[in-house]
């Protein structure tokens, strides 16, 4: 095995891909034993902690087993049944759907102190005022509330949702609103309808993990745009517009999921000109628009929009009720009744007795004070994650500092384990977070999503979240091989 020491690649890494080629290659059948760690880091000139580094991955991808005490061997991977975490069974298998059930999973375990799934904070929902709203509607409309709805939706709530946007600046006809099952619906009944094999859609690097999964098999291209802290560069899209024609563009540009950016005003412009004169489409998700915990973001780019080019999703599920799955869309004219007709053949409506509860709850003028509310509780549990990962996350360990959102986006040192090798130990030590890969298109790894981890800020208290974090460094510290 030669090293190339001069290099920008890992230790690490050229040692775990030349034992993975050399097994794959045949050139480790089965069952070899591999020098222990020590004294292949002698052999190579290494410290120690890289040779182990480079086993855990080897571990974690399946292709040796490791047992203290008996060493590590080479496992045949035509028949081993890859055992951590539960119920996932390879590498291959994390998908951003199967690894999201697993985290939900997760997050009900008592022993777990999760981090891991994209909801607010159950501890927080509303659940006396809501009660009231849904007896106050069972009271008022008896059996109608459990009818099927509209396609489009149940009208008053159209109307309120209409109420609510005119507030942040989008002026909308109710009847250019379509009611969903939640957000993640209306962004697939979108892409589903719009896109066809062979179009291509691009995308923020990382971006939502589901969206990602959405378009998995559906032949259509994902093309990444430059993003940095401020989420999409507008002035590197002409180039790729040019370069892939593509049918549309999905951004969050408030408080993305994973990394939190908020994309300033200025940017939201430039970002608009540029789809005007390209004529491209841009599917805006806006889920975290209301999750602000230090200034209320710039306008949305539909509220900006003087062109017709962008379709609004948005919904309740961040802020307010995810169980009820509501969320909705707002489209430009001529897509309207394509989607609508999409809709129908998704489900008929949304739940008609939840669009209803939820009308009279915003009717009931409670939705600003939950909000006040909230975002007080979120400050104090984004303070208590920053300060609990200064004081115990290794050093080379960088993380942003969330103006809204959920999301903590942190990113572990480079030399060291990646974290899907953390999440193993994590488990073991009762805590889980998102590995950051699921929010990058598969083969897109090297630009470092390996290495990302999501954490959400808002799901303990602050003394759940200090015993977490600490946790977490205990795990990265045993992914590293520094203890055991
Ligand atoms: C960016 C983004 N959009 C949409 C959704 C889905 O929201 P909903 O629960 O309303 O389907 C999520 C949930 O994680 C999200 O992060």
């Amino acid at each position: 095995m030669t090293l190339d020491r001069a290099g920008r690649r890992p230790l690490y890494e050229q040692i775990k891909e030349a034992i993975a080629a050399a097994i794959e290659s045949g050139g480790l059948p089965p069952l070899t034993k591999l020098p222990p760690t020590r004294t292949l880091a002698r052999q190579l000139g290494v410290d120690r902690v890289t040779v182990v580094t480079a086993y855990n991955e080897l571990a974690a991808e399946g292709y040796i087993s490791a047992h203290v005490g008996r060493g590590s061997f080479v496992l045949d991977r035509a028949t081993s049944s890859w055992a951590a975490p539960p119920g996932l069974r390879a590498p291959a298998d994390w998908t951003a759907h199967n690894l999201n059930r697993e985290m939900m999973r997760m997050a009900r375990r008592p022993d777990i102190i999760s981090f891991a799934p994209g909801m607010p904070a159950t501890d927080l929902l509303p659940v006396d005022a809501y009660r009231l709203a849904l007896n106050r509607v069972l009271r008022r409309d008896g059996p109608e509330v459990l009818q099927y709805g509209l396609v489009e939706g149940y009208p008053p709530l159209l109307t309120a949702i209409a109420a609510e946007l005119a507030a942040m600046g989008i002026e909308v006809e109710p009847g250019q609103l379509l009611i969903t099952s939640g957000t993640e619906q209306a962004l697939a009944l979108v892409l589903r309808t719009l896109l066809h094999p062979g179009d291509t859609v691009l995308i923020e690097q990382p971006t939502y993990a589901l969206v990602l999964d959405v378009l998995a098999g559906s032949g259509v291209a994902v093309q990444p745009v430059p993003c940095d802290e401020n989420g999409v560069i507008p002035g590197a899209l002409p180039d790729l517009i040019a370069r892939c024609q593509p049918r549309l563009l999905y951004l969050t540009p408030t408080f993305q999921n994973p990394t939190g950016a908020c994309m300033p005003l200025a940017r939201r412009q430039q970002l608009l000109d540029v789809a005007a004169r390209h004529d491209l489409l841009v599917l805006e998700d806006d889920v975290y628009a209301h999750l602000w915990l230090d200034a209320a973001p710039p306008p949305s780019l539909r509220a900006l929009d003087r062109t017709d080019h962008v379709i609004y999703t948005n919904g309740y599920s961040k802020c307010l009720l995810p169980g009820a799955r509501i969320g909705y869309l707002v489209a430009p004219a001529h897509l309207h009744s394509l989607l609508a007709t999409a809709h129908q053949t998704l489900d008929v409506s949304a739940s008609e007795l939840h669009q209803r509860a939820l009308e009279m709850y915003l009717r009931e003028g409670r939705f600003a004070g939950h909000l006040v509310r909230l975002r007080s509780a979120y400050r104090q549990r984004r303070q208590a994650m920053l300060e609990s990962l200064a004081a115990a996350m290794p050093a080379g360990a960088a993380w942003t500092r969330p103006g809204g959102g959920l999301y903590c986006w942190l990113q572990l040192p480079l030399d060291g384990p990646s974290a899907t090798t953390v999440y193993l130990h994590a488990l073991d030590l009762g805590v889980a977070f998102a590995p950051g890969h699921l929010s990058f298109p598969p083969g897109t790894l090297e630009t470092g999503g390996s290495h990302h981890l999501r954490l959400n800020f808002t799901l303990h208290p602050p003394a759940t979240i200090a015993t977490g974090i600490l946790r977490l460094a205990r795990a990265w510290q045993q992914a590293a091989g520094l203890r055991g």
